[in-house]
């Protein structure tokens, strides 16, 4: 057996058993690279006599093309093998149950979150969204609390640096900006929820300086105040799951509506439990009122034209006074403890036909 023959079979061996692309990869260098085998034999052909040469040539240009050959199929290969592997090494077993007992919760207000969208969806609302960095102009100019105004000091606002404009912007400090933004961009009929952190430097039992609030709109031409008392009744029975709930509608005012209306809810002390719909205290738990024309105004709308209603309510409040939980500073301070026995199954979502709570 000559040089040439001897070679074919060592090097198509060494291809055959290349197990990766690494080793198939120098499997082709020592063949076919400029120093390569090959390479070396072609060099001595100089020294034979024209025919050999010729034939000699011919059979090492032969051996290149099956090298050449035998190097695509085992890449081939090889290519197939790793991915084969790849799928066999990361399949997920669907059918695996979940872990028994999972670790995290559910946050108490992120829940009452979820059941505020089920209710008011159920009504027909959708989810409105704003910016937590507001302009001065959505938080309050438009919602008809001009600068000197003094509601402007009751918010006890979070002011951002001053800009080259001499601007400033604010930390949303309720969510009521969401109504001008909802507004401005789309027309009537409106009816939208805004659920959302709200910010103010205040901190006591009954107050951390950010805090939750949910935000009503229905603007069309024909809703009156009767459809917000029949709104509000409908979320607070479904919320607090009782037949037949007691309100009370208390004239107030804010700047945004007009007239305004405080709610509170009737409730009962039972030993340490709070009733709720029942007995004869009284707990506010929204700020509600007709849309003020100023802001209709303020937001492109024509209010001989258009009208309707606004509430704004506390999501921490209600959380608080549905399941019983004494004070709102725990819900910031991330003690586990308290997030497990407060805390929500991860996977128990609220639902109108599953259940809220
Ligand atoms: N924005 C008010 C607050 O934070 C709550 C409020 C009252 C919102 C009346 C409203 C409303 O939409 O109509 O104190």
């Amino acid at each position: 057996m000559d040089r040439i023959e001897a070679l074919t079979g060592e090097i198509l061996t060494s291809i055959a058993n290349a197990a990766d692309e690494q080793a198939l990869e120098a499997a082709r260098v020592s063949a076919l690279g400029k120093k390569g085998v090959i390479a070396e034999l072609m060099k001595g052909l100089g020294a034979l006599s024209p025919e050999e040469r010729k034939r000699e040539g011919q059979r090492l240009n032969t051996l290149k093309d099956r090298v050449t050959e035998a190097l695509a199929e085992r890449r081939e290969i090889i290519k197939r093998q790793a991915l084969e592997a790849r799928l066999a090494s990361e399949t997920v077993d669907v059918t695996l149950p979940v872990r028994p007992e999972p670790r995290g919760t559910i946050h108490p207000v992120r829940h009452v979150y979820q059941e505020c969208i089920q209710i008011f969806g159920d009504l027909g609302f959708t989810v409105a969204e704003g910016p937590h960095i507001e302009d001065d102009f959505y938080n309050f100019t438009a919602l008809n609390i001009p600068p000197e105004h003094p509601a402007r000091q009751e918010h006890d606002t979070f002011y951002l640096r001053e800009r080259a404009d001499g601007t400033r912007k604010v930390l949303r400090t309720h969510t009521s900006p969401v109504q001008i933004r909802t507004m401005l961009s789309q027309k009537p009929p409106i009816r939208i929820i805004a659920p959302g952190r709200t910010f103010r430097s205040d901190s006591d039992q009954t107050h951390t300086p950010m805090f939750h609030q949910i935000e009503g709109l229905v603007i069309d031409e024909t809703t009156h105040l009767g459809h917000l008392k029949w709104v509000l009744e409908e979320f607070c029975k479904a919320f607090f799951e009782v037949d037949k709930v007691k309100m009370r509608f208390r004239a107030s005012h804010f700047p945004f509506t007009e007239p305004s209306m405080e709610v509170d809810i009737g409730y009962r002390r039972d030993g340490n439990q709070i009733r709720i719909g029942e007995g004869d205290q009284w707990l506010e738990i929204l700020g509600s009122g007709m849309v003020h024309p100023n802001v209709l105004r303020a937001s492109g709308l024509d209010p001989a034209r258009y009208q309707g209603f606004a509430f704004g309510m506390g999501l921490d409040r209600i959380t608080m006074l549905k399941y019983g939980i004494p004070d709102l500073r725990a819900f910031f301070e991330a003690d586990l403890r308290w997030l497990r026995h407060y805390g929500f199954t991860a996977l128990d979502l609220p639902t109108l036909a599953g259940g809220l709570s």
